[in-house]
């Protein structure tokens, strides 16, 4: 090497360790508050930690267990007001506006302009990450909640299909009951019931009266004939679960499916994460289909991280590896593949996802263009916490009392929406 070489070569090894010490020295950390502690939810989770941590930044986790997170909400609320927010937490749909009226949230718009997450990304999802036109969030998966989650083997046992519709969800559901098995693996907990009752609603209802009831919170929708009928509906499956179903979580009630005990579950898709935790194989192992009667609609839950305004700059910096991260493709794809949802990002290659996947993306997009895309109550996409949390009550009041009447409940709901509003 000659010494021109040499000294070049001295030059850039200086420069390396100094570049690795200083971003050592720049590491930040990250608090990261989310309620995914189910099987699939964990194994998604760590992939996040470990690619923010290749960055030489750490996460700090902060997992509060209570699936549909409403136990994370309350841990978060507290932190918040004793003025020691995590540097991220997820926060999802109209949660965010919420937090950003009370000026907890920081502006992303610098990662978001270099990433053109304004181009990467539906404009369905934009809208619900920004607070007064900066981006404060960023979005992780599209998670569709009308599935219908099935096993094949008891089926068979049972001489049933699957459902494509209600008629046939409570035909199959009688001879699997005669076959002794459980037909709805349910978990009597108020956001699991909202699940069960929206996809109920999305059937009944229709996409357009569904948008009414529960986005414009359209009073004679809300007590309408349609609800009553929605809520007579509702009543009757709760002939086809057992009576172990109150308080059970809803990867109890997944992997009473998947191990034979019972024959479906009405739950979004990150129940196929748990599927996929447990080496199951969609088409084979397991069925994937739309809940009875939603072929071509589509209610969507959009899991996102909302960012909160931080003092320390190191740990800022890291709050921006963070959130350029989430909307990286390798992390999109893997962080998918175990979650059961679909990537946030249009420009994704899908080769490696499977049926129920690509199902889920190509009703994504068809729906989108004809009105059947519809934001989910139960999972805080369509109204407000306090709208949303006035429909949990009077749902779970009615699907625990058996004897509850279709018609009263209907206008119990106007009511109670209306007095949340
Ligand atoms: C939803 C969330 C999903 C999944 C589910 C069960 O609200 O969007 O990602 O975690 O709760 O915990």
């Amino acid at each position: 090497m000659t010494k021109q070489g040499t000294f070049t070569l001295k030059k850039s090894l200086i420069a390396m360790t100094f570049a690795a010490a200083s971003s050592v020295a720049n590491a930040g950390e990250v608090e990261v508050l989310h309620w995914w502690t189910s099987g699939g939810e964990a194994k998604s989770a760590a992939v996040l930690k470990q690619m923010l941590e290749q960055q030489g930044d750490s996460w700090k986790d902060f997992a509060v267990a209570g699936g549909g997170g409403e136990s994370a909400m309350t841990v978060l609320k507290t932190r918040a007001v004793s003025g020691n927010p995590p540097s991220a937490a997820q926060i999802k749909g109209h949660d965010i506006q919420e937090w950003g009226d009370l000026g907890f949230l920081t502006s992303l718009d610098d990662v978001a302009e270099a990433g053109q997450w304004d181009k990467v990304l539906p404009a369905v999802v934009t809208k619900v990450m920004k607070y007064n036109g900066d981006y404060v969030a960023v979005p992780v998966n599209v998670h569709r909640v009308n599935w219908l989650w099935a096993n094949p083997e008891v089926f068979k046992k049972a001489g049933a299909t699957v459902p494509a519709n209600m008629d046939e969800f409570f035909a199959a559901a009688e001879k699997i009951k005669a076959a002794g098995f459980v037909p709805l693996a349910h978990g009597g907990q108020p956001w699991q019931d909202a699940t069960l009752f929206e996809a109920v609603a999305l059937d009944i209802l229709g996409s357009q009266d569904y948008n009414k009831a529960f986005v414009d919170l359209d009073m004679d929708v809300l007590s309408g004939p349609k609800m009553v009928e929605t809520f007579a509906t509702f009543q009757r499956m709760h002939d086809y679960i057992d009576e172990n179903s109150p308080g059970r979580d809803w990867n109890i009630a997944t992997s009473m499916v998947i191990n034979g005990e019972a024959a479906m579950q009405i739950m979004g898709d990150w129940a196929k994460g748990e599927f996929a935790a447990a080496g199951k194989q969609p088409g084979k192992d397991y069925i994937c289909a739309p809940a009875p009667g939603t072929a071509n609609q589509f209610t969507f839950n959009i899991d996102s991280f909302a960012f909160f305004k931080l003092s320390n700059k190191d740990n800022e910096e890291a709050q921006k590896h963070l959130a350029k991260t989430i909307l990286n493709k390798d992390f999109q794809e893997v962080f998918n593949l175990n979650k059961g949802s679909i990537p946030v990002r249009l420009d994704m290659n899908m080769d490696k996802f499977d049926k129920c996947a690509l199902d889920s993306m190509a009703t994504f997009k068809a729906s989108a263009q004809t009105g059947d895309l519809v934001p989910s109550m139960a999972h805080g996409l369509a109204t407000t916490s306090y709208v949303q949390g006035a429909v949990y009550d009077v749902v779970t009041n009615f699907f625990n009392d058996t004897s509850a009447d279709p018609k009263q409940a209907a206008q119990q709901l106007a009511r109670a929406v209306k007095a949340a509003m």
